[in-house]
Order: C-alpha cells, then structure tokens, then sequence
C-alpha cells in the first residue's frame, strides 16, 4: 500500500501467519518487529495503553507520519503504532476493518520504495497486490518515538523532525540504557553500488569535496553519480542537485535505484543535521555502513563494494 513516506507490505497485524509471510517476502530479520498502522487514537486504543503524552502528539500528528512505541493492551511488551494520512492507506484500513502491519515493501536492506514501480522491482516475483498511489509525498519513513518511558526520545528519525517534537518533551535521540528502534541495527537502505557520503569539516563544505572526489574517482575508471542539495554538480558527472533538503528526502531512495543502474559509484553531499536533515544522515549513514567521510580529508580510492 502506498503512504506519505514510503510503500508499506501490510498484512493483518492481527493473523500471524499473515505477518509471518511479510517477514519472508522482505527477507526480514525476525527480531525486528512491525509497524502497526491504525484508522485512528481510538483504533490505536484497542491495542495499547495511552497515557497524556501519547494522546497528545496523536492529536497533533495523526494521521501523519509519526510512529508511537506504546505498551501493549494485553500487557506482551510494546507495539509501534501510527496513522497513515495518505487516502489509499487509509481507504484499506478502513475498508479492511483491522490495523495492519506494514515495514516498508522493499527487500530487506534496499532502499525503501517510493514508488509502485520500486515495489514491483524488489517483490514483483512474488504473489503480492500493489496499490499505486503515485510516489509518496515525504520520501522517507516515519520518525519512531518511544513513549514506554520518561522522557519520551526519538528511536528513528523520520518525516516528523526532532525540532516539532522537542515541543513535546521528546528528546532527539535514544540515549545510554535505551537502545535505538531494532531496525536500526541493520545494514539498510543501500544501492548495488558504493556509497561514498561526504559531511561538512572544519576545512570545507561537503558539496565543494565533490569536485575533488569526482574527479579521481573518474581517473580511476568509475562512472560517479552525486547528489546535493542547492549546488552545482561537478561537470560530467551523473546525478541531481535537489533545491532544497525536503526534496532531497523525497527523491533520494529513488535517486539511489535510478543511479545503481547507471553509475559505478554514487557520492553524496550530506545535507546539515537539522530539520529532515537529520533524518537524511541516518538513511545515509547505514546506507554506506557507517562511514561518513569529511569535506577537506584527502580523497580516498578504496571503496566498500556491497556484502
Ligand atoms: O513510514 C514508515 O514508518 C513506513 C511506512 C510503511 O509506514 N514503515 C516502516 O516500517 O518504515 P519498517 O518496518 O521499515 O520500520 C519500522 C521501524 C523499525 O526500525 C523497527 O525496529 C521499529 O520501527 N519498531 C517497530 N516496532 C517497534 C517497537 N515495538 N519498539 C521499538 N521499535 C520498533
Ligand atoms: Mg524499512
């Protein structure tokens, strides 16, 4: 089913067997749990406890792309819950009379789909009925707050950023004893090619590393592609230069399919960690593997090619 940030695989939330399909359609790690989607507060209410807090941010952001980590109702650890907004999702919600569980519909590991096309790319093979709702409108997953304990912290930063949530006494990221959401453990997000994410340094802005990268990554014989926000790219490169950092957010797991199939490597000028920016450095720092270079330390050649 399409949503406003990424395609999602849903099944019944409430037959196992549907749900155990999802997690051998995706080729998902079984430790890593699904998101619950739900009409509304009241639907939600039918499966976990609510206290103020999570009423509160319910009110303000669903249906919309915020995920609440809750305690469940029949007292069997927590569950992660949210209102979609976009019509298709919540059509078959309603229509469906049950919440449904949905991960994003891609092969564990790739870049989430934004498009029905991309679903068809990574599960066409497979008995599933894709819903096209045209491309989705935030272009990355939903941020996952964690609401079982005080104060409330972002699991997973998403479409909904750490600045709108700070409001509510959310804090930006889990810290010490609270590990981040499972998910995020995980190598995910990644093209077929490398990656290489450049990040601003003390001795330079991660768009003007471009050139230099590009340059002796091309000498070397690889077909670069880059991707920024409001820069120039280098000349003769692959690639797109996006007007602004929400537009990067909802082109870049496109970018990232369109460009494996064209480039031999793709470099990446990491936009700034605040708004969505912040949500963008996640997906770019698990989709290179954890590896952020800085704009002004000498290129290097050496790129990880995939597991
Ligand atoms: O925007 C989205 O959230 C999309 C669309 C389809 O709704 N869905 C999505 O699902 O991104 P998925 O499965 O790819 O990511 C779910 C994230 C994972 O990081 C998972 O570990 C975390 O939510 N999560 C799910 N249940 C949780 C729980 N009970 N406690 C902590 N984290 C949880
Ligand atoms: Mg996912």
């Amino acid at each position: 089913m399409p949503t406003e940030t990424v395609y999602g695989l849903a099944a019944n939330a409430l037959d196992p067997l549907a749900c155990t399909a999802v997690y051998a359609l995706k080729g998902r790690p079984a430790d890593n749990p699904l998101i619950v989607h739900v009409w509304d507060l009241g639907h939600a209410q039918t499966l976990a406890r609510t206290d103020s807090r999570a009423e509160q941010l319910a009110g303000d952001f669903w249906p919309g792309p915020l995920t609440l980590v809750l305690e469940r109702k029949d007292g069997l650890g927590t569950v992660a819950l949210r209102a979609p907004v976009h019509p298709v999702a919540r059509q078959l919600i309603w229509l469906s009379e049950r919440p449904l569980a949905a991960p994003s519909a891609n092969l564990s590991g790739r870049p989430s789909p934004t498009t029905a096309q991309h679903v068809a790319e990574d599960l066409g093979g497979t008995p599933v009925l894709i819903l096209d709702g045209g491309p989705s409108a935030f272009g990355l997953e939903s941020t996952v707050v964690d609401l079982t304990k005080n104060p409330a912290a972002i699991l997973r930063p998403g479409a909904v950023s750490a600045e709108a949530l700070a409001a509510y006494g959310v804090e930006a990221s889990a810290s010490g004893s609270r590990p981040p959401s499972p998910g995020t453990r995980y190598r995910h997000y990644r093209p077929r090619v490398p990656l290489v994410v450049l990040v601003d340094g003390a001795r330079g802005r991660a768009a003007d590393a471009l050139g230099p990268w590009a340059r002796d990554l091309s000498s070397r014989g690889e077909v670069v592609a880059c991707l920024a926000v409001g820069a120039g790219l280098p000349e003769g490169v692959l690639g797109r230069s996006f007007p602004s950092v929400e537009a990067m957010a909802t082109g870049l797991f496109a970018a990232f399919r369109e460009l494996e199939n064209e480039a031999s490597v793709i470099v990446v000028a990491a936009p700034g960690a605040e708004g969505l920016g912040r949500a963008i450095r996640d997906r770019l720092w698990r989709a290179a593997g954890g590896v952020f270079r800085t704009a002004g330390e000498p290129v290097q050649p050496e790129l990880e090619r995939g597991d």
